[in-house]
């Protein structure tokens, strides 16, 4: 363990899914810059991540992403100490364009250089500061409005890790010190909000159209809840199926009854311009918003019920969320209204796929001694305290 320079400055890349991002952090906490090129439009038309459009695609955007987060360093290259990437999991495309620009990158510079385990990296995001939450539209913070960054979170914690691709419980009783309490057998919590939004009309990626499409509805029913007791697991597939079935039933009755003379707008109608996965006829806004409420209601509850949980078992000192979903309001809400400990998530920004996480976690492990070898491979499979 060597105490890292305030000023250690990391470049890292992030190319696991469908994000191109670089990023600069110095310290491990501050954030000076946090470069993210969206695919999300190109895979929209597809209603998820095309893994050959996506490796392609970072191939394009990976050399502008990279120059234009150097740009926020004054002496550019010469500013730099280490370079970080993310080597798993994730798509193998993909993650081998952002690993093997770093290691170029490494090696032509004749600087360090580790490989991050995304699931980690998102767990790190919880170190930067605030910075960026008040980023331009650049990406670079704007000093003079940045608060002071909160002090650093102290173990044992317990990690929420919620995204497309993962589910999981952890407790971390130090850096890189991790164990799995408990991971989805099914579908990620992210994954359901996308195909649940899919059934619903509601486009793609599902998490952000849901959480607007439940926003404000009062009187939804509900949806069943897998507890799946004594356990930290957790399972969303069957939730997906009963929102399917409901579906099926309201276009099966809305069949039967006669057609109006002229198309009726709903409520919400302008926001399910996508047809429903179950078929041709559009669901009513009404309902859709209803199911969305209840969807996320259980999803929320099962994911706070077990949190609260492990932290209280584990004595965690604080709760942290990670991940895209963690972008969900519903779920900060009721998360920090229910735990006995403080919770903290990252800023929106720094929820989603980006690099600074990645250079988050990297200042940490150079910080224990870790390096990677110039033979590091991707490993798509990659699971969290491997
Ligand atoms: O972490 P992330 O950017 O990518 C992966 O590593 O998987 O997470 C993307 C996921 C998508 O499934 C998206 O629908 C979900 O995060 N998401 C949300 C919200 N914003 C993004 N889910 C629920 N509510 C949101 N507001
Ligand atoms: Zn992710």
């Amino acid at each position: 363990m060597t105490q890292l320079p305030n000023d250690f400055t990391i470049l890292a890349l992030e190319t696991s899914c469908d994000e191109t991002a670089a990023a600069i952090v110095r310290g491990g906490r501050e954030v000076v810059a946090n470069i993210v090129a969206s695919q999300m439009d190109m895979h929209r038309r597809y209603g998820g991540v095309v893994p050959e459009v996506a490796s392609r695609q970072h191939i394009v955007s990976l050399a502008p992403v990279i120059e234009e987060a150097l740009g926020a360093l004054p002496n550019g290259w010469e500013s730099l100490h280490a370079v970080a990437a993310t080597y798993g999991p994730g798509l193998s495309g993909a993650l081998l364009t952002g690993l093997n620009a770093a290691k170029a990158i490494a090696w032509q510079r004749g600087l360090p250089f580790v490989g991050v385990n995304h699931l980690e990296a998102h767990i790190y995001a919880n170190w930067l500061g605030t910075g960026n939450e008040h980023a331009s539209a650049s990406g670079r913070p704007s000093p003079s409005r940045r608060p002071p960054d909160p002090p650093a979170p102290q173990f044992p914690l317990v990690a929420l890790v919620v995204s497309g691709g993962h589910t999981l419980l952890a407790l971390l009783r130090g850096h890189g010190a991790y164990e799995l309490l408990g991971q989805t057998r099914d579908d990620a919590v992210g994954e359901a909000f996308d195909k649940v939004a899919r059934i619903l009309g509601l486009g793609y990626p599902g998490g952000p159209a849901i959480q607007r499409a439940a926003a404000g509805v009062t009187g939804a029913g509900m949806l069943p809840r897998a507890w799946l007791r004594d356990s930290y697991d957790f399972s969303f597939s069957g939730l997906k199926t009963a929102v399917l079935h409901k579906a099926q039933e309201r276009q099966e009755l809305a069949a039967r009854l006669p057609k109006p003379q002229a198309p009726r707008r709903s409520a919400r109608g302008g926001e399910h311009a996508t047809p429903p996965a179950t078929g041709t006829a559009p669901l009513d806004g009404q309902f859709v918003g209803q199911i969305a409420h209840a969807f996320q209601e259980s999803v929320v509850d099962v994911l706070v019920t077990k949190a609260v949980d492990a932290a209280q078992r584990f004595g965690a000192t604080e709760i942290l969320l990670a991940g895209g979903v963690a972008a969900n309001t519903r779920l900060r809400e009721e998360l920090t209204r229910r735990a006995p400990v403080p919770v903290r998530y990252p800023p929106l920004a720094l929820c989603t796929d980006n690099a600074a996480m990645v250079a988050a976690a990297a200042f940490f492990r150079f910080e224990a001694g870790v390096q990677s070898g110039w033979d590091l491979d991707v490993v798509p499979g990659l699971r969290l305290g491997a």
